[in-house]
């Protein structure tokens, strides 16, 4: 959930959702996001929880997963709560979505789309590709390719850097939606 954004897209396009995040301080922020009048008829669920873990959700029961993981530690959304993902190196935070890519693939209908949303880090002067890392976890778990979306990034600390270039060449400064098919 982070602040809510998706829940919020939800609720103007009138559509039922459940969202889930580790954070209770997220959880109420995205509360508070969704206190909006708007003309649409929905049932929008928040929940307290490990994505890793969505025993609360049927198997094959949801149309659509739209995800926006940590990209490892590189921002921290907690000091201390267990089962925080923002909390852990690259390594062992593939681990952990290796476990989300199989809770997504559990409770999404057959032939319907998962959206992960992540970008590529930095560590000690090297490129880490946590993008195309994490969306080999998904593959594993039987999920198969529909598309690769480049996202330029904005409002980073390097955002003014790059619009300033004049040459065509991007390092790190895009994210990926990977969509995914079960
Ligand atoms: C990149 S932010 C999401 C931002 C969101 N797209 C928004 O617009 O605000 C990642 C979120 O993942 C949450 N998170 C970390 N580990 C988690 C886990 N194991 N299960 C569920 N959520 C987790 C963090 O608390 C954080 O709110």
């Amino acid at each position: 959930m982070g602040s809510g954004t998706t829940l919020v897209e939800t609720k103007l396009l009138g559509r039922n959702a459940v969202g889930v995040d580790i954070n209770p301080q997220s959880v109420s922020i995205s509360e508070t996001n969704l206190q909006f009048q708007c003309d649409t008829n929905s049932k929008i669920f928040t929940r307290n929880g490990n994505a890793t873990d969505l025993h609360f959700i049927k198997d094959s029961h949801i149309d659509f997963i739209c995800t926006h993981p940590p990209y490892a530690d590189i921002i921290k959304y907690s000091k201390d709560i267990e089962g925080d993902i923002s909390r852990l190196g690259a390594e062992q935070f593939l681990e952990e979505m290796d476990k989300v890519a199989n809770e997504a693939y559990r409770v999404l209908k057959k032939g319907k789309m998962c959206a992960v949303m992540i970008g590529d880090v930095r560590k000690g002067g090297k490129v880490i590709p946590l993008g195309f890392r994490m969306m080999e976890c998904f593959l594993r778990t039987g999920f198969t390719n529909k598309e690769i979306i480049i996202k330029e990034q904005h409002n980073c600390k390097s955002t003014d850097y790059w619009e300033k270039q004049k040459n065509n060449f991007l390092l790190l400064a895009h994210e990926y939606v990977f969509v995914f098919e079960k």
